[in-house]
């Protein structure tokens, strides 16, 4: 495979394939464009794939096209079958296959240079100066394979989601990258051996990486995992004179790094404390469970609900993990449509971090029709609530707890969250009162004198609020 002769066809196929990739990703920063960036995003694929296997001098054709089209079948199953709850784990598993990936490719260029068009002239096993990008290739495609299985099975309940906490452990980390790094400058230099070393750590660096993280800063670690795959694919783009890979690698290495960064600043978690591990130690998911204090509540009624809702002029909807579990979405835009129809002002107010994974219930609200002007940020909607009649929470807990705002002690002290206690009304529909959020953690809204507790599965609740609403 000759890759290094610059056909410039293949150069401006790559070029389509890049502005696709940007289109994409453009795309899907709003859940109105996002179905037009998925289709960029599938255009630029398939020019790269097509592009590649057109121009480079393929071993085995039929080889190639029955691994794509297992593969393929494999992911067509899978993304049928996988239910929105467990979206993050499969996230994980497939960053880990981006990883294993980028090993793999690393491992057969090292030992066959000259198919992958990379040995000087002459032999003498020379990479064209490609030493470095191959050894940071495979070092960073190992930690995304291992950290990202770790975080697979966290995230899918194989391993327990509470932090797993060794002595030194951040001595032993840094002491490990910064071999890392070391061995990479001396396979640079062509000291022998040294190959299966990086390999071998990088993996070990993986698992030591994302054993110390808890359950609730998971999905942060799987969008940092995701930048990782990018940087490793880029890499293998270097070492293979690819332009589409270093194109499609930095792109998902940069959106991964600032996806990261914004789910950090939305849980009001430092990048570096997530990075090095810990929280949720006494207090994550798998925490809690002391003896809660008994303080009086009011208990509601899907008429209570409907009574009160048809008779508001606003009302805004604050959905959380718990209408992703009930799959209420479709019901509950049944009720947005009902109420609209009486003349009330109906919004959806989302929060950056509810659900499981960044966009959860903007996609479920757009699966369900919700329409997009209704769908409301943060920032957009939170001053809104002082003159908003009623604030309806469906299996939302964390991100309208007032804890986060008034006390130091508890977990998500400092994440920003909805201002719901400025409502008049309050409706709150989870299945009990033992059960928490994510953070584990009580919720004085539960307890406040404007709030009606609708204790019920969400979807059957806002079903007999529909029914209510028609009588
Ligand atoms: P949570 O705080 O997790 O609360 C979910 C609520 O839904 C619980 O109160 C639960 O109570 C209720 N629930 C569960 N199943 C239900 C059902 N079938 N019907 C009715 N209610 C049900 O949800 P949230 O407010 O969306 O907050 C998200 C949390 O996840 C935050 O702490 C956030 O930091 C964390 N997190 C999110 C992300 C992203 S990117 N979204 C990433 C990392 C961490 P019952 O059990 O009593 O029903």
């Amino acid at each position: 495979m000759e890759a290094h002769a610059i056909n410039p066809w293949v150069a401006f196929a790559y070029l389509v394939a890049g502005i696709c990739f940007i289109l994409a990703l453009r795309g899907l920063s709003s859940p109105a464009t996002s179905r037009q960036g998925n289709r960029y995003g599938m255009i630029g694929m398939t020019i790269a794939v097509v592009t590649t296997l057109l121009t480079h001098e393929i071993a085995s054709l039929p080889e190639i096209l029955g691994a794509i089209a297992i593969g393929g079948g494999v992911g067509f199953v899978i993304a049928r079958r996988i239910k929105m709850t467990a979206m993050p784990q499969l996230v994980a598993a497939f960053h880990s296959l981006v990883g294993l990936a980028a090993v793999l490719v690393g491992i057969a260029a090292y030992y066959n240079p000259a198919a992958f068009g990379i040995l000087e002239p002459g032999g003498l096993d020379i990479f064209k100066g490609s030493r470095i990008e191959m050894g940071l290739g495979v070092a960073i495609g190992a930690i995304t394979f291992s950290g990202s299985v770790i975080a697979f099975a966290k995230l899918n309940g194989n391993m327990s989601g509470s932090p797993i906490l060794l002595p030194g452990r951040h001595v032993i980390n840094l002491s490990a990258l910064v071999a890392i790094v070391a061995l990479v400058g001396l396979f640079h230099l062509n000291t022998p051996g040294l190959f299966w070393a990086i390999v071998l750590l990088s993996f070990a660096i993986g698992f030591l990486l994302i054993i110390p993280i808890g359950g609730a800063d998971m999905p942060v670690v799987v969008s940092m995992l995701n930048s990782y795959s990018g940087w490793a694919a880029a890499a293998m783009g270097f070492t293979l004179h690819n332009t589409a890979m270093i194109v499609t690698g930095a792109l998902v290495g940069s959106s991964g790094a600032i996806l990261s960064y914004i789910m950090c600043k939305a849980m009001n978690r430092s990048f570096i404390s997530v990075i090095a591990g810990g929280f949720g130690a006494e207090t994550g998911p798998s925490g809690g469970g002391e003896a809660r204090e008994q303080r009086p509540w009011k208990r509601g009624s899907a008429e209570d609900a409907a009574f009160l809702m048809k008779e508001a002029e606003t009302v805004i909807i604050i959905p959380g993990y718990g209408m992703a579990v009930a799959q209420a979405q479709h019901v509950l835009r049944e009720m947005g449509d009902q109420l609209k129809a009486h003349g009330v002002n109906v919004k959806y107010a989302i929060h950056p971090v509810a659900g499981r994974m960044p966009g959860h219930m903007n996609v479920l609200l757009a699966e369900a029709n919700v329409p997009y002007d209704e769908v409301f940020e943060l920032e957009d909607i939170n001053g809104e609530f002082a003159q908003a009649d009623v604030a309806f929470i469906i299996g939302a807990n964390d991100v309208v707890n007032p804890a986060a705002k008034t006390d130091k002690s508890s977990p998500i002290y400092g994440m920003p969250v909805f201002d719901v206690d400025k409502a008049k009304t309050i409706f709150f529909i989870k299945r009990s009162m033992g059960g928490q959020g994510y953070a584990g953690v009580d919720n004085d809204v539960f307890y406040m004198d404007q709030t009606m507790m609708l204790l019920a599965d969400a979807k059957k609740m806002v079903e007999d609020i529909n029914k209510a609403l028609a009588d």
